[in-house]
């Protein structure tokens, strides 16, 4: 076995993943413009999952009711059963998989330039954020995951309550302990409503990166707190903040994928490889201090199987998160077992896929040939885009 850290089995609680390679969290533009599940988001999700890796993030949904145009919803009981339709396909597809779906609450934003902070929530609005969760958690117990994750990282509700820039005024801001006190609400009902058994895990910033922002001081204690609750897992990103972001277009709100801040989060070509490691090694390392055995997922512009078995051997984390990189090439987990790691097709890390939305396209990945809506099969460096284009139309269509 060439990469033994990263085909060793992991455990998400009671949850056995076959490897420690996951796929994180990518909203992907493939769902309809209210939120429900297309062929083309199923298809992804299959393809993703075909090349190998132990545990599947199916992207950001939604579970407040605001309008969010093209984000996976999970906020309505009748969207269970095209969930579970699509969960149903993916383990038929690749029942090694573990499946989960990370749960999000987002700030509002409008075309006047306004953006919603935290300071705008009536105290009684806080226990409604609270049930969303609850309740989304449940529909994604309903359609099958095999576990949940909570978004309490970038731009969205529960970071922006956690970040040192929360601006509130009462108990649910301030000092650290005021400022977890919504999302430990958020993670205390959410575990009460699925049980102990079923593994929940949470993904949190490691540092904003931004002047106002929380730091690694800040994310060490927060991450150390879930621990001690249960978290069976704790996914550590970093940034994609909008307080230091530079002035928007006139008629919209500042826009957390700019600024440093915004480039953390899915470090750009400019940036060294294994980018947002020592954010997952230091909080490793104070959850470890506490005497908790969670395993921690590190994230951030981690392109080899070689960078990325060396920082498991390192301690530095429990598991490799892959999201442009398997993007680009799906087959990445199975290539690296077969010791085949030089036919990778390797993400340049140009950002084309997370500037989609800024181009109003679904994302794709700029490598495939083009038109496609996923990465051929099989998909081979140099491989000519007549014969790329030829192996896609087989594949989807079941040739
Ligand atoms: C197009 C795109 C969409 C993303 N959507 C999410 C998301 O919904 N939730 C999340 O936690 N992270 C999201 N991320 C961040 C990734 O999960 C990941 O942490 C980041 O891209 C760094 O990993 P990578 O270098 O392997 O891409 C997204 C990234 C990209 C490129």
């Amino acid at each position: 076995m060439p990469y033994p850290k990263l085909f060793a089995p992991v455990r998400f609680g009671a949850l056995t993943v076959p490897n420690s390679l996951q796929r994180t969290s990518q909203v992907s533009g493939l769902a309809t413009e209210d939120g429900h599940v297309t062929p083309e988001l199923t298809q992804r999700y299959l393809r993703e999952a075909q090349g190998g890796v132990g545990s599947l993030v199916v992207e950001a949904a939604v579970v407040n009711p605001s309008r969010s145009s093209y984000n996976l919803r999970i906020s309505d009981d009748g969207l269970v059963p095209e969930l579970r339709e699509m969960v149903n396909a993916i383990r038929r597809h690749s029942p090694q998989t573990k499946i989960g779906l990370q749960i999000m609450h987002f700030l509002k934003i409008s075309k006047s330039g306004w953006r919603q902070r935290v300071s705008d929530f009536p105290l009684e609005e806080l226990p409604v954020i609270v049930d969303q969760h609850v309740q989304g958690a449940r529909r994604a117990v309903e359609a099958g995951f095999d576990f949940v994750e909570l978004h309490m990282a970038h731009a969205y509700t529960l970071s922006s309550f956690l970040s040192l820039s929360n601006d509130r005024c009462d108990e649910f801001g301030g000092s650290l302990a005021n400022r977890m006190r919504l999302p430990v609400e958020v993670y205390r009902a959410v575990r009460r409503q699925v049980g102990d058994a079923y593994p929940l895990g949470v993904r949190i910033n490691g540092e904003d990166f931004t002047v106002k922002g929380s730091t690694l001081l800040h994310s060490t204690q927060i991450a150390r707190r879930l621990a001690e609750l249960g978290a069976d897992y704790l996914s550590v990103s970093g940034g994609s903040r909008f307080e230091d972001s530079p002035p928007p277009d006139p008629g919209n709100p500042p826009d957390p994928m700019t600024g440093y801040s915004g480039h953390r989060m899915s470090p750009a070509s400019w940036f060294p490889d294994l980018t947002n490691v020592y954010l997952a090694e230091a909080i490793r390392a104070e959850v470890r201090r506490g005497g908790f055995e969670v395993p921690i997922i590190t994230a951030g512009k981690i392109r080899n199987p070689d960078q990325a078995e060396q920082a498991l051997q390192d301690g530095k984390a429990d598991v490799i998160g892959l999201c442009r990189a398997l993007l680009c090439d799906p087959d990445w987990p199975a290539k690296a077992k077969e010791g085949k790691a030089e036919e990778i097709v390797t993400c340049s890390a140009c950002n084309w896929c997370l500037e989609a939305d800024t181009r109003m396209e679904k994302v794709n990945c700029v490598r495939w040939p083009s038109g496609a809506l996923n990465a051929p099969v099989p998909w081979l460096r140099g491989q000519s885009r007549q014969s790329a284009q030829t192996d896609e139309t087989a594949a989807t269509t079941g040739a």
